[in-house]
C-alpha cells in the first residue's frame, strides 16, 4: 500500500516534500543549511509531531556535518547555536524538542569520547537516520495496538493528519487505521477539512486515497451532525504533546470532536509514539500553544475571504483526559488513570525496538 515519504536523508541533503503545495503537486527541495531546514519547519513544508521532530533531527546533522570548525570546541558553541534555531521554529509539538535532546545526549557523548570531528559528524548523521528508522518501527506497533480497537466495519473519524506525512513512518493515527484495514476491516474513513489550514482535506484524504483506503470528506461543522448518527465506531486521532495526566494537545478542533464523542457514546482514541509525552507537566493547562498568522484565517490560499478584521488563530487545543477513552503507544495501550499508565510506559522498554 502507498505510504508518503516526507522526508528522507541522501548524499545529497536531506529532501523535503513540500506539504504547502499538496495535494495539487508533489515537489521536493533538498537541503544542505540547517537554517533553511528551520524555516521549513517554521513554515510547515514539512508539519505533524514526529515528522518535525526527524526534521530537525536531520537539521542538526546537517549542521554538524556542514559547518566549517576546526575543533571540538568551536563545532560544540556552533551546534548549541544549531540546536537553539531548530528549537525556536515551533511550540507545541514535543517531539521537536525531544529529537533535539536526543541529538545534544548523542553530541555530548561522542565529544567526550573523541576529537575527531570526521568521526563526530559521521556519527551524528546515523543518529539522526536511526530516529527517522524508529519512527517507522514506532508506528507500526502503534498500529498493531490500535487496530484492535477499531471496530470490524463502519465508520472511523479522524482530525487533522495524523498520517505518514506527519509521522515520516506509516502514521500514528492513519497507521492504526492503516493495519486495520490491511487486517481486512471494512472501514470507511470520515475525514473533517480541518480549518484553516485543511490537513484532513489537502492531506488525510490525499494519503487515504492513494493508500485506497475508503473515506467521506467533511467540513468541520458536520462532525456533530455525523456522531450523533449512531454509525461512526470510533475516533482516533494524534497528538502533538500529552502531559502528565492524559491531557492531550493536538490540532485546532481535536476538543470539540471529543466533547461530542462523549455526548454520543462514541471511543476517542489517540495514537502517539510516547516520544510525544511529557511527564515534566502535570497538566494541559501548561501546553504551549503555538499562535498562527490570522492571515491563514482570513485568507484561502492568498484570496480572502473575510473583510480587514481581527482574527484568531491558535494552531492547538488541549483535551482533557477524561475525553480519551484509550491512548495507543509502541510500548501498548494506556488507559485511565492516565498518570500510572503513562508512567509506566514511559519506562518500559520499546517492543518495536527490540524487535528490529
Ligand atoms: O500544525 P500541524 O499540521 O503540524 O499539526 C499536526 C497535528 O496536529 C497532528 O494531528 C499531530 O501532529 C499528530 S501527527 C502524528
Amino acid at each position: 500500500m502507498y505510504v508518503a515519504q516526507p522526508i528522507a536523508w541522501t548524499d545529497r541533503g536531506v529532501i523535503i516534500l513540500d506539504q504547502r503545495r499538496l495535494p495539487a503537486e508533489e515537489i521536493s527541495y533538498t537541503y544542505t543549511d540547517y537554517r533553511e531546514v528551520a524555516k521549513a519547519i517554521r513554515e510547515m513544508v514539512i508539519r505533524g509531531a514526529p515528522a518535525i521532530g526527524v526534521a530537525a533531527a536531520m537539521g542538526a546533522a546537517l549542521g554538524v556535518l556542514h559547518s566549517p570548525a576546526e575543533s571540538v570546541e568551536a563545532l560544540r558553541a556552533e551546534f548549541a547555536e544549531i540546536c537553539d534555531t531548530l528549537a525556536k521554529t515551533r511550540p507545541t509539538a514535543v517531539d521537536l524538542f525531544w529529537a533535539l535532546e536526543r541529538m545534544m545526549r548523542r553530541f555530548a557523548e561522542f565529544t567526550s569520547q573523541t576529537a575527531d570531528l570526521g568521526k563526530i559528524r559521521q556519527g551524528m548523521v546515523e543518529e539522526a537516520r536511526e530516529i527517522h528508522l524508529e519512527k517507522k518501527a514506532t508506528d507500526e506497533a502503534i498500529g498493531r495496538y490500535g487496530a484492535e480497537f477499531m471496530p470490524r466495519e463502519g465508520q472511523v473519524m479522524t482530525q487533522c493528519n495524523a498520517g505518514a506525512l506527519a509521522t515520516a513512518g506509516i502514521g500514528s493515527a492513519l497507521g492504526v487505521i492503516r493495519v486495520a484495514f490491511e487486517q481486512g476491516k471494512k472501514i470507511h474513513v470520515l475525514v473533517p477539512e480541518t480549518r484553516p489550514y485543511l490537513q484532513g482535506a489537502r492531506l488525510t484524504a490525499w494519503e487515504l486515497h492513494k493508500g485506497g483506503i475508503p473515506l467521506t470528506l467533511i467540513t468541520d461543522n458536520m462532525v456533530g451532525h455525523f456522531l450523533k448518527s449512531g454509525k461512526v465506531g470510533a475516533i482516533v486521532t494524534g497528538a502533538d504533546r500529552i502531559a502528565a495526566n492524559g491531557d492531550t494537545a493536538n490540532k485546532i478542533g481535536t476538543y470539540q470532536i471529543a466533547v461530542l464523542a462523549k455526548e454520543n457514546n462514541v471511543p476517542f482514541y489517540v495514537a502517539a509514539p510516547v516520544s510525544t509525552f511529557d511527564l515534566s507537566i502535570p497538566d494541559g493547562e501548561s501546553i504551549p500553544i503555538e499562535e498562527r498568522s490570522a492571515a491563514e484565517v482570513t485568507h484561502f490560499q492568498g484570496v480572502r475571504i473575510a473583510p480587514d478584521v481581527h482574527a484568531a488563530h491558535p494552531a492547538f487545543d488541549v483535551t482533557p483526559a477524561r475525553y480519551i477513552a484509550a491512548i495507543f503507544t509502541e510500548r501498548g495501550v494506556a488507559r485511565a488513570p492516565y498518570s500510572d499508565a503513562l508512567r509506566s510506559l514511559a519506562s518500559a522498554t520499546s517492543p518495536a525496538l527490540i524487535a528490529r
